[in-house]
Formats: C-alpha cells, sequence, structure tokens
C-alpha cells in the first residue's frame, strides 16, 4: 500500500453539517485528501444520546455522507467509513478499556462538560437525561477508532484535543507495554477552531437552532443572515466595535477578499456601517461559497447510489485494515489461546511465569 502517511478524522451524525463544521473541519479535510491516505468515519457508534431515535440517525449518516460528497471530498481519494459496520472498533475499544484507569475519564474536561450539559440542559424546556454508559466512555470509542485506522494525523476542533491526548497516551503505553504497533497520532487544528452560531452564541449548534446548514438554500441562508445577531443595538451610522459583531467572524471565516473586510471593519468602527449592508455582503460570501456544494449535492441526491457506494467501499476498504490490526493486536496481548496451545504434546498452557 502507499506511503504517504494516514489520516483519520469523524463526525457524529446527528444531523446535516453547517458552517461550523465546514470552516472547523471539512474544508481542511477536502485539501488533506490531496496529500495523504484519508479515511473520514461516520461515527454512529457515538450517539447514544441520540439512542431513542434510530431513525433520525440512520438519516443522518446519508446526510452526513451527502454533504460530504457535496463540500468536495472525493470517495476515489478518501474513504468513507461508517463506524459500526467495521464492528473491530468495538472490539478494540473493549481490549482498551483494561489497560485505562477510570480516572482518566472523569478527568477528561470535554466529557465533562458534555455529560453535564446532557442532565442539565441549558435552555432548562427540556428535561434532562441520563447519561448512557456508553456515552461516558465515547471518548475510548474514538480511541478505538484513531488507532485501529494506526492514523499519523487526526485533523481534529480544539474541543476534541482531550480525547486526542487520550490517543496518544493509550498508543504510546500499549507500544511500550506490548508491541510497538501504533504511530502516536498528532492532531491537526483547523483554520477557525470554533464558529459562533447566528445569535451569537459561542458554538454553532443545531440543538439551539443557530445554525446556517450546507444544504441550505440561498433564501434560506439569505432569511438567516438577516435575522443574524449583529451586537448591542446602534442607529446605521453609530461606529461600533468589531469584536462585538460576529457578523465580522463569518466574514473572517469565509470572505476571500480580506482587503475588503478590513475596509469594512475600519468603516465601521470610524463613521459606522448599517447592519444591511454587513449582511448584505454576508449572504453573497455565503451563498458564493455554498452554491457549488449545492449543486454537488442535488447531483448525488438524484444518484443516491453513488452515495451508497462510496460508504461501502470505503467501508470495506477501513474493514481490511482494521482486520490487519486486530490481527497484531491479538498477537501483542497473546490473544491467540488456541494458536499457542501445543495440542500433541498433551500439557495445557501454563501462566507465563
Ligand atoms: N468525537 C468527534 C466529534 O464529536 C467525532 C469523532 C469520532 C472523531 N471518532 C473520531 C474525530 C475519530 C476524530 C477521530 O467531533
Amino acid at each position: 500500500m502507499s506511503e504517504r502517511k494516514r489520516v483519520l478524522s469523524g463526525v457524529r451524525p446527528t444531523g446535516p453539517l453547517h458552517l461550523g463544521h465546514y470552516a472547523g473541519a471539512l474544508e481542511n479535510w477536502v485539501k488533506l485528501q490531496r496529500k495523504y491516505d484519508c479515511s473520514f468515519l461516520i461515527a454512529d457508534y457515538q450517539v447514544s444520546d441520540y439512542a431513542d431515535d434510530v431513525p433520525r440517525v440512520r438519516n443522518a449518516v446519508w446526510q452526513v455522507a451527502l454533504d460530504w460528497l457535496a463540500a468536495g471530498l472525493e470517495p476515489e481519494r478518501a474513504s468513507f467509513v461508517i463506524e459500526s459496520m467495521v464492528p473491530e472498533h468495538a472490539e478494540l475499544m473493549l481490549w482498551l478499556t483494561w489497560f485505562l484507569p477510570v480516572g482518566m475519564l472523569e478527568r477528561n474536561p470535554t466529557l465533562k462538560a458534555e455529560m453535564q450539559a446532557i442532565e442539565n440542559p441549558e435552555d432548562a424546556k427540556t428535561k434532562g437525561k441520563s447519561v448512557p454508559v456508553a456515552f461516558y466512555i465515547y471518548p475510548v470509542m474514538q480511541v478505538a477508532n484513531i488507532l485501529l485506522s494506526r492514523a499519523h494525523l487526526v485533523p481534529v476542533g480544539e474541543d476534541q484535543l482531550a480525547h486526542l491526548e487520550l490517543a496518544r497516551e493509550m498508543a504510546r503505553r500499549f507500544n511500550r507495554e506490548f508491541k510497538p504497533i501504533f504511530p502516536e497520532p498528532e492532531a491537526l487544528l483547523g483554520r477557525a477552531p470554533r464558529l459562533v452560531g447566528t445569535d451569537g452564541n459561542a458554538k454553532m449548534s443545531k440543538s439551539r437552532g443557530n445554525t446556517i446548514d450546507l444544504k441550505d438554500s440561498a433564501e434560506t441562508v439569505a432569511k438567516k443572515v438577516r435575522r443574524m445577531y449583529g451586537g448591542p443595538p446602534r442607529g446605521a451610522k453609530e461606529p461600533g466595535k468589531v469584536e462585538d459583531n460576529p457578523i465580522f467572524l463569518y466574514l473572517d471565516a469565509f470572505d476571500h477578499d480580506a482587503a475588503q473586510v478590513q475596509n469594512l471593519k475600519e468603516r465601521y468602527e470610524r463613521t459606522g456601517v448599517s447592519s444591511q449592508e454587513l449582511k448584505d455582503r454576508l449572504t453573497i460570501v455565503l451563498n458564493e461559497l455554498l452554491e457549488p456544494m449545492r449543486e454537488r449535492r442535488t447531483k448525488y441526491e438524484s444518484n443516491l447510489s453513488l452515495v451508497r457506494e462510496a460508504l461501502e467501499q470505503g467501508t470495506k476498504r477501513a474493514r481490511t485494515i482494521a482486520r490487519e490490526t486486530m490481527e497484531m493486536v491479538r498477537d501483542a496481548l497473546d490473544l491467540n489461546y488456541l494458536r499457542s496451545t501445543n495440542v500433541r504434546s498433551g500439557d495445557l498452557p501454563g501462566p507465563s511465569q
């Protein structure tokens, strides 16, 4: 196989992807697929907080694959993998849990925050849920994803760094105590680590209803931008502070004409620029970005067999690598009980010391 470094990343199938996913990950993945041996995972084992809504998960698996194709991932270059259809992920995770002290999960800041959010939703309208065991151990599943593919590089958002550190630690430990199988995976951070929501909230997320989705029509984008939070109230000709207005964060993230953005910022702080002008500009910029995606999406939506094929081929390829890795893991842990026993001698195998 190729000498190129292996890249693995993934997303949980919870619904259609939005601009936050694009800026934080997808845009980067599209570039990486040209240079590296890339696999991208639809992590359906890791949506246990949606366990009461499997039809939604199933739909999201397809939505994610469509969004990936629309965004420019090419199945000829990058494997699209459905996690649960490579059950070796679960198998490796279970062996890994043998060597993982409970304290390491208890101290994981990302996991702590997410469990908090499930138990005490901040909108206070919905009732909190209890956290499933599967959710508690999802960081270990993510470690298994990374190690199973023997990835060298893992493009992730900032919030995933704690999990990546866990993967590095597990790789080092396994390599030291058993056999050196796993590359120590390195994080690759995206260009825009986190995009604020259209309501100005710190994170774009479906549950807050503050997303702009990659599949939104031009009209929907225009409408969402019109309603966007543009900083504290201010007269059209009143100067404002750039830091207070999230519209500039979007322009910074998506407008290729940096000089024009700079010019807008200067005018905004000096003489004021109407919200209308800013929003018109942003609408144009976003629709320019999304239009080619909409076209590709339409093409694939009318030929879903291509989507299925991408998922099937990618998953099959991942499974080959997975079997190879599991073979090495079993060998390193000396788990091939039947193979190592010399039946003809008539002796049961004894303890190793
Ligand atoms: N947990 C990641 C997220 O929520 C998604 C993910 C699953 C992932 N498996 C992965 C990311 C493996 C990187 C590598 O964004």
